[in-house]
């Protein structure tokens, strides 16, 4: 079995995939082979996977041996509302063994699998499981990102909290945008006062992957 990682979020639109990308060419650069699936993916249509295409170009140029994927290998449920997967199947079922199948597919070929969630960890998948458990059906450490703006003790918190709570392993990220400049002001000093280290998308990247390979 590959080491997988689920890159999870405070919310929607903070940077998974981004941070997905970053750490595929940063584990590539340590030498090893990575994989990527996005286990579902909401807001398809006309053949349009906003994230798997992105993934599946990024990973044929990172892992040769994944030449002769498809996107539909990426991201084995899709669904063309951009909505939580529940409302997005109108109430239907999620077919987990697609998920496994796509799992075990990459894991032929790859050491380490990143694993992007959709939105954040309580949204719901189906009428039983959230996106958090889903992270502990596929046995996978997590990675939580999240943003640097006023708000995000509370959302980076309120996250870590039910991670912990469901006893995964995790590291979390802070993936700052341009707009972000009063963190080390107003929000840093809580993390530096209250957590062990900070790591920043892209400058600790290289440091994110050990930690993450090791959890
Ligand atoms: P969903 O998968 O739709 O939930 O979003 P996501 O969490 O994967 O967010 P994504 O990585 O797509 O980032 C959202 C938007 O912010 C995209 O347009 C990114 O290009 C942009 N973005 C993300 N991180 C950064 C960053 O660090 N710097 C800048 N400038 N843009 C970023
Ligand atoms: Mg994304």
């Amino acid at each position: 079995m590959a080491k997988r990682i689920f890159v999870t979020a405070t919310n929607t639109d903070i940077g998974k995939t981004y941070v997905t990308a970053l750490l595929m060419k940063a584990f590539t650069k340590k030498g090893y082979k990575v994989g990527v699936i996005k286990p579902v993916e909401t807001g398809v249509s006309d053949g349009v996977y906003p994230d798997g295409d992105l993934l599946l170009r990024l990973l044929k140029e990172l892992n040769p041996l994944a030449w002769s994927l498809e996107v539909e290998d990426i991201v084995p449920i899709s669904y063309e509302l951009p909505a939580a997967p529940l409302i997005a199947s109108d109430f239907g079922e999620i077919d987990y063994a697609k998920i496994d199948h796509a799992i075990m597919q990459q894991e032929a070929f790859c050491d380490v699998l990143l694993i992007e969630g959709a939105g954040g960890l309580y949204v719901p998948l189906d009428n039983e499981v959230m996106m958090i458990d889903l992270i502990q059906k596929v046995d996978a450490a997590a990675l939580l990102v999240t943003h640097c703006s006023l708000g995000c003790i509370n959302d980076a918190l309120l996250s870590q909290k039910a991670l912990e709570a469901q006893n995964i392993n995790y590291a979390t990220v802070f993936n700052c945008k341009a707009d972000d400049k009063s963190f080390e002001e107003v929000s840093a000093p809580y993390f530096r006062a209250t957590a062990k280290e900070i790591f920043k998308s892209a400058s600790d990247i290289d440091t994110l992957c050990d930690v993450l390979y090791n959890l």
